[in-house]
C-alpha cells in the first residue's frame, strides 16, 4: 500500500482524490494539508512542519502558495511530489526544476489521457497546417478558477509553439483599435457557472477552419491521473517527470 498525503485535501479536487485512491486499492490516503480545517477521516495540518506521518508520496492540489513549505519538507523527508495545482510564477518553476534535483517531482497542469493525446495533436496540425493559418487557443473554466490562463491553455500554446521553433508570441485576449492580426498565437479565457475544463484549438486559414477540442466532464479523470503518477513516481530517482515520461 502506498502511503498518501494529499495537500489542498479540503478541495474540490481533494475530495476527488480521496474517492479515486479509496477506488484503487494500492494506495491509501494517511493524512493531508490544508490552509482550513476539514473533517475527512484522517489527520489534517495547516503547515507541512507538523506531519507526523510516514509518507510515500505527496499528491498536491491546493495553490501554489503552498510549494516552498512542501518542497522543502519533502526534500528533507525524501518524499517524492505529484504536483497538480497551477498558476506557478516563473520563479517558482524555477524553484521547483531546483528541487528535482534532489527528490523525485512530477509536474503537469492536466492529469487527463485525452488532453495530453490533444497536445501531440495540435503540434501535428501546426506542422501540417504551417504559418498560413492562424492559431487561437479558446480555455472554458468553472467560475472559481483562480488563475488565467489555465496552466493546459499554456502547455497547447507551447506545443503549438514547438512546430515553429517557439519563435511565436502569447496574446491574451484582444481588446479595442487592435488593427490587423499578426503572427502571435491568440490564448482566450472564459469563466462561468461550474464548466469543468474546455479546451480548444483553432487554426483558421483562408476558407477553412480546423478545430481541435476536448471536454472534461468531472475533475474525477485528472484525480484517477494524479494517484496513477504517485504510483508511478515512489522508487523514481531525482528528477522533473511530466506525464509524457509516464506515458512512454
Ligand atoms: N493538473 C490538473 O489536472 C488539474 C485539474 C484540476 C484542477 N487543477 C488545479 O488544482 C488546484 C486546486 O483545484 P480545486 O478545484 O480543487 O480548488 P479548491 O479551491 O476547491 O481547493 C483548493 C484547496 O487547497 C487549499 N489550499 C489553498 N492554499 C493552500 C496552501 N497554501 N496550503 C495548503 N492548502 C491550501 C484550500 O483550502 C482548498 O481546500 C488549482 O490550482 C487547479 O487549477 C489541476
Amino acid at each position: 500500500m502506498i502511503k498518501i498525503l494529499i495537500c489542498g485535501i479540503g478541495g474540490k479536487m481533494g475530495a476527488n482524490l480521496r474517492e479515486a485512491v479509496a477506488d484503487d486499492g494500492q494506495a491509501e490516503v494517511v493524512c493531508g494539508v490544508d490552509i482550513n480545517a476539514v473533517q475527512c477521516g484522517v489527520p489534517v495540518y495547516n503547515s507541512f512542519e507538523n506531519v507526523c506521518q510516514k509518507v510515500d508520496a505527496c499528491i498536491d492540489f491546493s495553490s501554489p502558495a503552498a510549494l516552498h513549505g512542501e518542497l522543502e519538507w519533502a526534500k528533507t523527508q525524501h518524499v517524492p511530489v505529484v504536483l497538480g495545482a497551477t498558476g506557478y510564477s516563473a520563479e517558482d518553476l524555477e524553484y521547483i526544476k531546483q528541487c528535482s534535483e534532489q527528490i523525485p517531482v512530477f509536474k503537469t497542469a492536466n492529469f487527463s489521457l485525452g488532453v495530453n493525446l490533444l497536445i501531440k495533436l495540435v503540434k501535428e496540425a501546426a506542422e501540417t497546417l504551417g504559418e498560413n493559418f492562424d492559431v487561437e487557443i479558446i480555455e472554458k473554466h468553472h467560475r472559481l478558477k483562480a488563475d488565467a490562463p489555465s496552466g493546459t491553455a499554456l502547455m497547447l500554446a507551447e506545443s503549438v509553439n514547438s512546430a515553429f521553433g517557439g519563435k511565436k508570441e502569447l496574446l491574451y485576449g484582444r481588446e479595442g483599435a487592435t488593427g490587423v492580426r499578426g503572427g502571435e498565437i491568440g490564448v482566450h479565457a472564459v469563466r462561468g457557472g461550474t464548466i469543468v475544463g474546455e479546451h480548444e484549438v483553432l487554426f483558421a486559414g483562408a476558407d477553412e477552419i480546423v478545430s481541435i477540442s476536448h471536454s472534461a466532464r468531472s475533475k474525477k479523470v485528472f484525480a484517477v491521473g494524479a494517484v496513477k503518477a504517485a504510483k508511478w513516481i515512489c522508487g523514481k530517482p531525482a528528477g522533473l517527470y511530466s506525464m509524457a515520461d509516464m506515458l512512454e
